[in-house]
């Protein structure tokens, strides 16, 4: 037995000290940030990969306002690339694959691919390939009969590019011919793309969004670290997925090791996050094993029991601290994970050396979660669950086809995490607004103008449970 001659901080332990500040405008100040080496985020947030918090919807939300959503694992690989595949589609600078049919198609099989795909345009080829018409739900609007060639009723005159169009040029061309899909062809006639209008105006809308080099959503995937997951892996990368969270509770294992090795040798391209771990030591064998990024967070979350069950655990801001140290001389960005429950936590967490923070349920409680939405006593909830909680196991198993849990394995369940109602929160959006712009007072107030400068600039006081008592509204009754 040993004991460390230190005592653990977390966020209610520390304040940040004020420094000399130059920022004239708080709101400009960049909050650009690496998930990992090769990926930007221009808000250092992260949603978590769990079944309450990250699907595809939450996954889009946050990688248009310049984040990123890690799609969990507790569904069946099929279904998890579906989702990856999901917010690849939402948006792209060219559809590489634009929906089509033939010249032998009807009315009835246009009706339905416009609804499996929810696409509002479909365009036509000749049995060569050649594109020759377009169908959008306006043609389709008053047609009654179902059985109705396609020919009768597509526009035959199509505005086309040739391949390799900017996206300038084509929004050029789309507002001079007042259409709003602009389909690519190359000399042969044959179809190679497609640029609409929506996706032009995103770009306008989201201007932070986080984006893969075609112009597609980012988006993670998580996985487990048994052999078979290889195959997740893969079907993961193929879909899509930027990068690949291996997702264990206790991450410093031969486990989390070996399947970190595994997925550099079968996928040396894939960008590889590692985790959960709190120590320095933990840190530094994740990166030897091929981690590009890793997750520090043992027990800090809202929905954790961990350290009650187990006795196991470090307070948080010391364990980012630790691995911090360790990991950012060697390039490899930390991401805080869990207990972030204010912006100044998260200005604190990036202080002590985390380049992002993943967040659980203080999204949860977002339109964009999965779950239903509840009311109890005239307030509005969704619902929050640790992922080693017993309803969260009995989900996955009724996911993945397992079946019913059977009482003995009620039973024998030991849970480490529990399922809460969390206060609902509206869109994503307000959200992350209001989390940014206090990360943003929290960097003037230590006179950086990057989130690098926060860590180098940061100066910590530990305070007592009175200053902590000082630093809430007290005294008054809060309307
Ligand atoms: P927050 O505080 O943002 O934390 O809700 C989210 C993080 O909590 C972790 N997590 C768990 N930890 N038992 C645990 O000890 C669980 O059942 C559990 N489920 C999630 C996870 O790291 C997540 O990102």
């Amino acid at each position: 037995m040993k004991i460390l001659p230190d005592v653990a901080l977390t966020y209610d332990d520390v304040l940040l000290v004020p420094q000399f500040s130059d920022i004239p405008s708080r709101r400009k100040l960049s909050t650009q940030t690496r998930l990992t080496p090769a990926i930007t985020l221009q808000i250092p947030i992260v949603s978590a990969n769990m079944d309450t918090v990250t699907e595809a919807e939450m996954a889009i939300a946050m990688a248009r306002h310049g984040g990123i959503g890690i799609i969990h694992r507790f569904m069946p690989i099929e279904e998890q690339v579906a989702q990856v595949e999901r917010v690849k589609r939402a948006e792209s600078f060219v559809v590489e694959e634009p929906i089509t049919l033939t010249t032998r198609h009807t009315v009835g099989d246009a009706r339905r691919m416009m609804e499996e795909t929810g696409t509002g345009g479909i365009l036509i080829l000749d049995e060569n390939g050649r594109l020759v018409g377009i169908v959008t739900s306006r043609d389709m609007l008053f047609e009654q009969d179902d059985r109705r060639p396609l020919t009768e009723i597509m526009s035959r005159n199509l505005i086309t590019a040739p391949p390799g169009t900017t996206l300038q040029e084509a929004a050029a061309i789309l507002h001079r011919h007042r259409i709003e899909k602009l389909p690519l062809v190359d000399e042969q006639g044959a179809l190679v793309g497609l640029i609409t209008l929506k996706d032009i105006l995103k770009i306008t809308e989201f201007p932070k969004a986080t984006k893969d080099a075609k112009g597609r959503l980012a988006v993670g995937a998580a996985v487990g670290v048994k052999e078979r997951e290889l195959k997740r892996v893969e079907a993961l990368l193929e879909a899509g997925a930027d990068c690949i969270v291996v997702d264990i509770a206790h991450g410093d294992s031969q486990l989390e090791i070996e399947m970190i090795r595994a997925i550099r040798r079968h996928f040396p391209q894939a960008q590889i996050i590692g985790g959960n771990v709190a120590t320095a030591e933990a840190t530094q064998r994740l990166i030897d094993a091929g981690a590009d990024a890793v997750k520090v967070g043992v027990g800090p979350g809202s929905i954790c029991i961990t350290r009650l069950v187990a006795g196991a655990g470090v307070p948080q801001l010391s364990a980012v601290m630790e691995c911090a140290a360790v990991a950012r001389p060697q390039g490899i960005p930390i991401i805080a994970d869990g207990g972030i429950r204010t912006s100044g936590d998260i200005v604190k967490a990036l202080a002590a050396g985390a380049s992002t923070v993943m967040i659980g349920s203080l999204l949860a409680g977002t339109d964009e979660s999965p779950g239903l939405m509840m009311t109890r006593k005239g307030h509005r909830y969704k619902v929050s669950r640790g992922m080693a909680s017993l309803q969260a196991n009995i989900a996955r198993k009724i996911r993945e086809g397992e079946g019913w849990i059977t009482q003995e394995e009620i039973e024998d369940y030991v849970s480490e995490g529990v399922e809460a109602a969390v206060p609902y929160r509206g869109p994503v959006r307000e959200v992350l607004t209001q989390l940014v712009g206090g990360l943003q007072s929290g960097m003037s107030y230590c006179g950086a103008h990057s989130v690098d400068e926060l860590y180098e600039k940061a100066v910590f006081v530990r305070i007592t449970p009175a200053g902590w008592k000082e630093s809430q509204s007290h005294d008054v009754e809060v309307l």
